[in-house]
């Protein structure tokens, strides 16, 4: 499939339907004089059970990476008891490669502040934590204001949703990180949220069940969220008028996405498409990516954050839809963020690099991932220097594997993350490593 009719669904001017550099930060103010919060305000005239359900058959699935249905985690929730329930808005966006979700902080925040509102409302939700990542120091002061302007126009605070139109009230607080990548796990967020290290949790319980403080809580990214105003206000068939079906006969990928797009392209920046895009006309098209740097070939992709592990040089004309983890050998789409490597890139560096990013990152919980992750980068380093023999080859792969086994021996998905960059990079280029190998010793393995 060629790439999809424009649809522009965000605010945020993206090529070809506006130039970047025209890209301001919408206030408050011009944010409901443009028809913002408007969809809040349908949504209170609605059931909240009934937003669930539209939010349901809309069929949106997390933009955070996993791709989870968003309307069916929101059933999740237990009944209303009386007691406090939380909403978590992941914008750590600590995944290599990914940038997307910052945009939505720095040119609409309130788009995002809308869709809480609504998830807040449909799930009778009364306080919202927005986590953003530690790194993004200005996002969070433009977030800060947004949140400000938003109790100013009685979004939140103590008179109840919009200015007191339902009896219920929700307060928005924002909760910065403090630069781990491991806190936008979501059950590590909520421990940083807590005030604690940031140690994911076990699961079960599931946060919807026992999250914040011990709470009912829904954790989602603020992409997915960004999604919702759109849903409601202009219904979830619509929604479904986006994006692609399954080409395999799994769940849809509907609606729009915010492509971050970086590496050896030519014109590197965030997009927004529907689902389904061909990766290498997206790459190669005057509209989007212009092509690779320098008129060099594309060589390999990561479909969207280091963990997903990566494309291969054959896999360049694919679908991007979440179809793509069992058809191309990959994990998933992940944040559908592509990083472009062309035909000169080293592949052992970028094992070697992206490993090293794993082992700073695993919190050493579990020892498959904490000793694990040091394992490998220590055998990628040696395998780079031309010290490696066959056997530091199989041992590599071997340990990758044991860190992926998820779910039971590593308590969240970083180890897995890991086992799929590796493996993946070394499987689909094995050539490149065998070349690094010690000359004498690879025929015998080592
Ligand atoms: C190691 C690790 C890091 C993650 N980082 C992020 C992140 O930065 N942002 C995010 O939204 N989700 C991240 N996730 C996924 C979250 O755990 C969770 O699935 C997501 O926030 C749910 O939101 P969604 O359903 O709206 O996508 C991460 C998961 C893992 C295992
Ligand atoms: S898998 Fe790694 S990052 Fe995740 S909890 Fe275990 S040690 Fe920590």
């Amino acid at each position: 499939m060629f790439l999809n009719e424009p649809v522009l669904t965000k605010r945020i001017p993206t090529w070809p339907w506006g130039n970047p550099a025209d890209r301001t930060l919408v206030s408050g103010d011009q944010y409901a004089a443009t028809g913002g919060y408007e969809a809040l305000r349908q949504a209170l005239t609605m059931d909240p059970a009934d937003v669930v359900t539209a939010v349901k058959n809309s069929q949106l699935r997390g933009r955070g990476g996993a791709g989870f249905p968003c309307g069916l985690k929101w059933s999740f929730l237990p009944d209303v008891d009386g007691g406090r329930r939380y909403l978590a808005v992941n914008c750590d966006e600590a995944e290599p490669g990914t940038f997307k979700d910052r945009l939505l902080v720095d040119y609409d925040p309130h788009l995002v502040l809308e869709g809480i509102a609504i998830c807040c409302w449909a799930c009778q939700l009364d306080t919202a934590y927005y986590f953003i990542r530690g790194e993004y120091h200005h996002q969070a002061k433009v977030l800060d204001n947004a949140i400000a302007e938003a109790y100013a126009m009685g979004i939140f605070g103590d008179q109840g949703l919009l200015g007191g139109a339902v009896p219920f009230a929700v307060d928005c607080h924002m909760h910065r990180g403090a630069g781990a990548y491991i806190c936008g796990e979501e059950t590590g967020m909520l421990e940083a949220i807590e005030g604690k290290r940031g140690w994911p949790r076990i699961k079960p319980p599931f946060p919807a069940i026992k999250g914040l403080f011990g709470r009912p809580t829904i954790v989602n990214n603020v992409e997915t969220l960004a999604a919702v105003p759109d849903i409601v206000a202009r219904g979830s068939e619509w929604y479904t008028t986006l994006g692609c079906a399954s080409s395999i006969g799994g769940a849809p990928s509907f609606g729009t996405k915010l492509i971050g797009a970086s590496g050896h392209v030519n014109r590197p920046g965030v997009y927004e498409l529907g689902l389904g895009f061909s990766l290498k006309d997206f790459i190669e098209s005057d509209d989007y990516c212009q092509g690779i740097r320098g008129g060099a070939a594309y060589k390999a992709a990561i479909p969207g954050g280091v963990s997903m592990g990566i494309l291969g040089t054959d896999q360049y004309d694919i679908a991007m839809d979440f179809d793509i983890g069992p058809q191309c050998d990959v994990l998933g789409l992940g944040t559908a963020c592509p990083t472009v490597f062309d035909e000169h890139t080293d592949m052992v560096m970028v094992a070697r690099n992206i490993s090293r990013f794993f082992k700073n990152e695993s919190c050493g919980q579990c020892t498959p991932c904490r000793e694990g992750a040091q394992w490998l980068y220590k055998l990628l380093v040696k395998i780079e220097r031309g010290q490696g023999t066959g056997k530091d080859l199989d041992l590599l792969l071997e340990i990758a594997g044991s860190m992926g086994t998820m779910p039971g021996t590593t308590i969240c998905g970083l180890a897995d993350g890991n086992n799929w960059a590796v493996k993946t990079i070394v499987n689909k280029f094995r050539g490149e490593f065998e070349a690094r190998l010690q000359p004498s010793l690879v025929a015998v393995g080592g």
